[in-house]
């Protein structure tokens, strides 16, 4: 019999709570990524935020800040919250991987996305957090954050802003990634894209207003 997969199950404490968590994620050794990564970088935001925002990994930027988000890619979603009409501070935002996964480049270290066995390594963590917020909605930004929660079949591009009812949350919606606009060939489609973008997130603000069914 195959042995079972190691993953940060274990490490995760009896009576969770946020702070608790990225504790006990700071000496998190599940996958092989800590060893390259500077620090573990866990999820920010309020326990009860109505969104719950999940990214792929941290990168250079968050690798060095410890924050989610706080690089280009950040800016970009910080402005496009904006346009939804919704504050940074009020949602919690996370990533499916939380140690930065890179290969070198001469001096500069390059994004390698993370595999299937890191990511089931770190989903119990992802899980933890998902279970302390209760959002009324997950967003899940880009392939890695969506097959992560939905599975490993699940495709953006066939049901991007569907709102999918879910156990793990009242819903799930799935968009793009902000770096795949931040790659986008021409300010045009950079333009079409962050639009389309801004309108996935208005969305998923609209549901995140709904009360659960349970307290209707
Ligand atoms: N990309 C992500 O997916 N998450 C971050 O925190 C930063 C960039």
């Amino acid at each position: 019999m195959r042995p079972a997969p190691i993953t940060a199950a274990p490490l995760i404490p009896a009576r969770p709570s946020l702070p608790a968590l990225r504790e006990a994620a700071a000496g998190c050794r599940a996958c092989p990524l800590w060893e390259r990564g500077t620090q573990t970088v866990f999820g920010e935001g309020p326990r009860g935020a109505r969104i719950l925002l999940v990214g792929e990994q941290p990168g250079d930027d968050e690798d060095r800040t410890g924050r989610p988000f706080t690089g280009p890619a950040g800016r970009l979603l910080d402005r496009a919250l904006e346009q939804a009409g919704l504050e940074r501070s009020e949602i919690y935002l996370t990533n499916a991987v939380k140690h930065f996964k890179w290969e070198p480049r001469g001096k500069r270290r390059i994004h390698a996305r993370p595999v299937a066995r890191e990511v089931a390594a770190c989903k119990p963590w992802l899980e933890a957090e998902i279970r302390v917020v209760k959002p009324q909605v997950i967003v899940c930004l880009g392939a890695t954050a969506a097959q992560a929660l939905l599975g490993r079949g699940f495709k953006v591009t066939g049901r991007r802003g569907e709102l999918i009812p879910s156990t793990i949350a009242p819903f799930l919606l799935a968009t793009v990634h902000p770096a795949s606009i931040l790659r986008a060939p021409d300010s045009e489609t950079r333009r079409r894209e962050t639009e389309r973008f801004v309108e996935d997130l208005r969305r998923a603000a609209a549901a995140g207003r709904t009360r659960p069914a349970a307290a209707i």
